[in-house]
């Protein structure tokens, strides 16, 4: 197995034009954080820190509800593998962790088309406790109570950023995108069914076809299983890329045009998701993502079912598989969620 600089190196001299190594050679990013100031230099200058031998200087994460993977990844991809041909599109940004990075991508990136870019960022700002739970013992702190709108604190948290951002203040359930082709779509909204369906029906169809790359932040966690099903429906215009080591996301590119007929989703989905579509687009799922995330989707094949109010398929599922992932985090994630949600414990596994 080559190193992740092994791999980076073949990426940077042009010896690799494996889509997976392109995107996976962030992670030597994420290790040696001054490369990020060596981007300026152009390749050249990082080739050369590389075959040194970089020093170790481990970056430090924006705060954030996102990992340093997925931060290194967004500015690597802005950097290297972002044309400037499509816009750049942030779907849930809290604090602009992944706002940051992009920014710093797309300031580094060695295209005009792109430097001209900004990032377009959507949000409600709505403060809500998950988010007082998130800046706990940071400089944020107590800055907002549950229920404030929280846009101008927004743009105070990305200050040094925001002259590459164009910021919108939205609620993606019911906004109409103006369908501007966009090349790089993070999506990290897709909470519920509501928003699913109108991030499905307004985004999708604008990503360009070849070049366009999808960034499911939430991909692999258990609770946003909606997105299997989405994208099982969609597997003919998209081709599952790579995982995002460390973190939930993963990484799709659009092969062709995704047709706005097929976006046309409508809530609630247990009136129009059978057993049969969601047993089908968990076993696709499943057969892309990788050995090492079969537990997070076996997750998200059970709180499918949840969500669907089909409480014992929910069961069955986890009485059947739960029992191969023992010490899966997010099995454990699931089973505490059941409990306190649903007043319900998951039964014995098989
Ligand atoms: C998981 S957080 C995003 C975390 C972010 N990517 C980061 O870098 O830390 C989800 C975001 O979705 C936003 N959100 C929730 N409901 C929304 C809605 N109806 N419309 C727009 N944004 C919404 C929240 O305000 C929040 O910023």
């Amino acid at each position: 197995m080559p190193s992740h600089i092994d791999t980076a190196l073949a990426f940077l001299e042009g010896n690799s034009s494996d889509l997976r190594d392109a995107h996976r050679a962030y992670r030597v990013l994420m290790r040696h954080s001054h490369l990020t100031d060596y981007f300026q230099g152009g390749k050249q200058v990082l080739v050369r820190e590389l075959r040194n031998g970089p020093k170790q200087y481990p970056r430090v994460p924006y705060i954030g509800m996102t990992t340093l993977q997925e931060q290194a990844y967004c500015e690597w991809y802005c950097t290297h593998l972002y044309e400037g041909a499509g816009e750049v599109v942030e779907l849930g940004t809290f604090l602009g962790s992944l706002t940051k990075s992009m920014v710093n991508g797309l300031r580094a990136n060695p295209r005009s088309a792109a430097r001209e870019r900004k990032v377009r960022v959507y949000d409600l700002f709505w403060w809500d406790f998950i988010m007082e739970g998130c800046v706990k013992g940071t400089a944020y702190e107590g800055m907002c109570k549950e229920g404030d709108w929280f846009v101008e604190d927004y743009r105070r948290s990305i200050g040094a950023w925001i002259d590459r951002t164009d910021v919108q203040q939205a609620d993606l359930t019911k906004f109409a995108y103006d369908q501007k082709p966009v090349e790089f779509l993070m999506v990290d909204v897709m909470k519920y069914e509501k928003l699913c369906v109108n991030v499905l029906r307004q985004f999708f169809p604008a990503l360009l076809p070849g070049e366009g790359i999808l960034f499911h932040q939430d991909y692999l966690h258990f609770y946003e299983a909606w997105v299997h099903v989405i994208q099982f429906l969609l597997r003919d215009y998209f081709e599952p890329v790579t995982p995002i080591d460390g973190s939930g996301a993963f990484v799709f590119r659009c092969l062709k045009e995704v047709p706005a007929d097929l976006c046309t989703l409508r809530a609630p989905l247990k009136d129009s998701w059978s057993d049969a579509l969601v047993e089908e687009a968990f076993a696709w799922s499943k057969g892309i993502v990788g050995e090492e995330n079969q537990a997070v989707v076996t997750a998200a094949h059970v709180m499918m079912y949840a969500h669907l109010e089909r409480w014992e398929l929910a069961e069955g599922i986890y009485r059947k598989f739960g029992g191969l992932f023992p010490d899966s985090p997010a099995m454990a994630e699931l089973r505490a969620y059941f409990e306190h949600r649903f007043h319900r414990i998951l039964p014995d596994v098989e």
